[in-house]
């Protein structure tokens, strides 16, 4: 394939913005600086107490993948965090949004639990003037977008650790979608964004003109065989990452449809992305991957209500 873009002045050929083909969409997203962060209890494998944090450098990291969202476009808004929450950062755990219609989350551990109830409280003070019509409370226990990811036509659910089959069931109802419960086994993959990542939405209606199947990529050994053969079944193209990848939290990533924000750490999956369109851009969250979280635990992403969506 020839590249018609003609070269730069100063001899370096120019990569034209449309090279890959794909689209980013602006997204609204919320974060919670690490200011208290800290590794004070042992709840997932990736947590030692006896490791020292440094809160400072987490709070850099942190702002460095904030600018990175910000400098291609998104909207960042930011919770504030609570002393005594060191886990608090991890926004995706704080809720699910999908067509303006939320769910707050049921933490497992007593540890996290006010996590909840201050997330909640964020979307319901400020939920309506972010496209949020809804808000329910849970009963059931269910950590937010860390188990609960949206493709653009289902909800995939993640189940074994932390959330139950019955929160699936739950947030069907509360947020009126289907869901695909997917069991992991191993605890290094607690939550489902640890083991899998959506990097495209599906659009359209499926078998209809013009729609197009979301893109994901997963980490195989995270799940049980029947979860396995799902997967393979509903998204034969996906990418299968490494288990390197997995081990430095490389699924743990946020997508664009266009940008994929990842750690710098995950060099098979920036190139699996690189040969599919996708233009990963690597952050370095090495302080916050000792409390078991990347990229994709920082971030809650808020999706209005489908109104909204289709006029944008
Ligand atoms: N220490 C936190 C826990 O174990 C990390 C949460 C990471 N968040 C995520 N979305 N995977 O609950």
């Amino acid at each position: 394939m020839t590249l018609l873009t003609p070269p730069l002045p100063g001899g370096d050929t120019a990569i034209a913005p449309q090279s890959t083909g794909r689209t980013a969409t602006p997204r609204h997203l919320l974060m919670c600086p690490p200011v208290h962060f800290d590794v004070v209890y042992a709840i997932n494998p990736w947590m030692d107490v006896s490791v020292p944090v440094d809160t400072g450098l987490a709070v850099v990291q942190w702002q460095a993948l904030k600018a990175a969202y910000e400098a291609r476009g998104h909207t960042v808004d930011v919770v504030r965090p609570e002393p005594g929450l060191p886990d608090m950062v991890y926004a995706a755990n704080g809720a699910v949004v999908v067509g303006g219609r939320a769910l707050a989350a049921r933490f497992t551990y007593p540890e996290r639990q006010p996590e909840g109830v201050a997330y909640e409280a964020w979307l319901r003070t400020t939920g309506a003037r972010h496209g949020i019509v809804s808000l329910g409370q849970a009963v059931e226990r269910n950590e937010g977008e860390g188990d609960l990811l949206w493709d653009g036509e289902v909800l995939l659910a993640g189940t074994g650790f932390r959330t139950t089959r019955e929160a699936h069931a739950e947030a069907a109802a509360r947020l009126d979608v289907g869901v695909l419960t997917l069991e992991l086994v191993d605890p290094r993959f607690y939550h489902l964004d640890t083991a899998l990542a959506v990097l495209s939405t599906a659009s359209g209606t499926r078998g209809t003109e013009g729609a197009a199947a979301a893109e994901i990529a997963y980490f195989p050994g995270a799940f049980t065989p029947a979860s396995l053969a799902v997967l393979r079944e509903r998204y034969p193209d996906a990418i299968e990452a490494s288990e390197d990848d997995a081990a430095v939290l490389g699924l743990n990533a946020v997508s664009d449809g266009r940008h994929v924000f990842l750690t710098d750490r995950a060099t098979g999956m920036h190139a699996a992305l690189r040969e599919r369109g996708f233009e990963p851009v690597g952050v370095d969250l090495s302080e916050l991957l000792k409390g078991g979280g990347s990229v994709k635990c920082c971030t809650l992403e808020l999706r209005p209500a489908r109104t909204t969506e289709v006029a944008a």
